[in-house]
């Protein structure tokens, strides 16, 4: 894939979690090719020191900032709202704000935090700003994936909140230390990283099927093994994380390729798709299940209590 990136002026662009790693790669390279950029991350501070630094390495680009903890509804709609007044367009929504949380927490909603923050602020933000998109067609809507969907095999209806999977998920430190030790693929809170980057999955391809013939095209992406900030304030669990992705991860810039390539190429067309290494890649068989991406939407509906304006064929 080509280092630069197609010119954007004249474009507006949404990313979230772009205070670091692979969002602040993303917003960074969407500057340099000329576009307007709108980063979300949780502090006003850290917000706008990275508008900042972003005007200085890009020689003056227009990026702003609004400042949202996603894990939070009432943040989600004032985002969007926010945004909706100080722009009337939104070429390229780019929802990559993630984390995982070594001890289970749940939001302000009362949702638990990797369900509310991965999967219904994405769910959410795109579509209050589905009209905007709309608007401004032809759009685009990227949403980061990952991977380690593959790591769990469906979707869990009977418990997307994780309250009773595993009984010790949120205890102690001490016990996620264990599991770190023994067997970190089973811990649970990399299990439910899985789930709602699975989420994000069925999320994309009801979308992309949502908004077919919309000229709004939506599609998922996984960044590769990036070294960045995550797992970071998660104790043992954050620790080994980033302990390797030091040792073995990829630069955040090239994390961001993909992205990249989803956000600005004229070149891809593509709709309902999965996207690593530059390439259209297959996911998980279960990331393919209409029948649990149909039921996931009118979960996410419920949970976020909004009902979409997008309907099903
Ligand atoms: N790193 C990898 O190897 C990897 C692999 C596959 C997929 N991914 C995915 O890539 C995305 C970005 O990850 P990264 O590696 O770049 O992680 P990162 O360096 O930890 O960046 C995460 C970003 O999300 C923001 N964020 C976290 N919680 C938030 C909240 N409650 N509200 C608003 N913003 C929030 C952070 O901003 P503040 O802290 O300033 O709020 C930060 O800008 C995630 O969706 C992750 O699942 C990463």
């Amino acid at each position: 894939m080509a280092e630069s990136v197609s010119p954007m002026t004249g474009k507006t662009c949404l990313v979230t979690g772009a205070t670091s790693g692979i969002g602040r790669a993303t917003a960074l390279k969407l500057a340099r090719a000329g576009a307007r950029v709108v980063i979300v991350g949780r502090s006003a501070e850290r917000c706008g020191a990275v508008v900042e630094s972003i005007r200085r390495e890009t020689g003056g680009a227009e990026v702003e900032y609004i400042a949202a903890d996603l894990g939070s509804q009432a943040e989600v709609r004032r985002l969007a709202a926010e945004f909706v007044g100080r722009h009337s367009r939104l070429d390229v929504l780019i929802n990559n704000a993630g984390a995982l949380f070594a001890l289970r927490r749940e939001s302000k909603d009362g949702i638990e935090l990797t369900l509310a923050l991965n999967h219904l602020a994405p769910f959410l933000l795109t579509n209050l700003l589905l009209e905007t998109l709309q608007k401004s067609a032809p759009s685009r809507i990227v949403n980061v994936s990952s991977d380690a969907h593959q790591d769990v095999k469906a979707f869990d209806f009977d418990d997307p909140l994780a309250r009773h999977r595993r009984p010790q998920y949120g205890q102690s430190e001490l016990m996620s230390l264990g599991m770190c030790l023994t067997m970190p693929w089973a811990h649970p809170a990399v299990v439910q990283y899985a789930q709602t980057k699975l989420a994000n999955l069925l999320f994309t391809y009801e979308l992309a099927r949502r908004l077919d013939g919309t000229g709004v095209t939506a599609n998922a992406v996984h960044p590769g093994f990036v070294s960045s900030n995550f797992g970071a304030g998660n104790g043992s669990l954050g620790f080994f994380m980033r302990l390797w992705s030091r040792v073995f991860g990829i630069s955040a810039a090239a994390g961001a390729k993909s992205v990249l390539e989803l956000a600005c190429s004229p070149g891809v067309r593509a709709n309902g798709q999965y996207y690593s290494h530059g390439k259209v890649v297959s996911s998980s068989p279960a990331s393919n299940d209409q029948a649990a991406a149909e039921r996931l939407w009118t979960l996410s509906e419920e949970l976020t209590s909004i009902r979409g304006e997008l309907r099903p064929e």
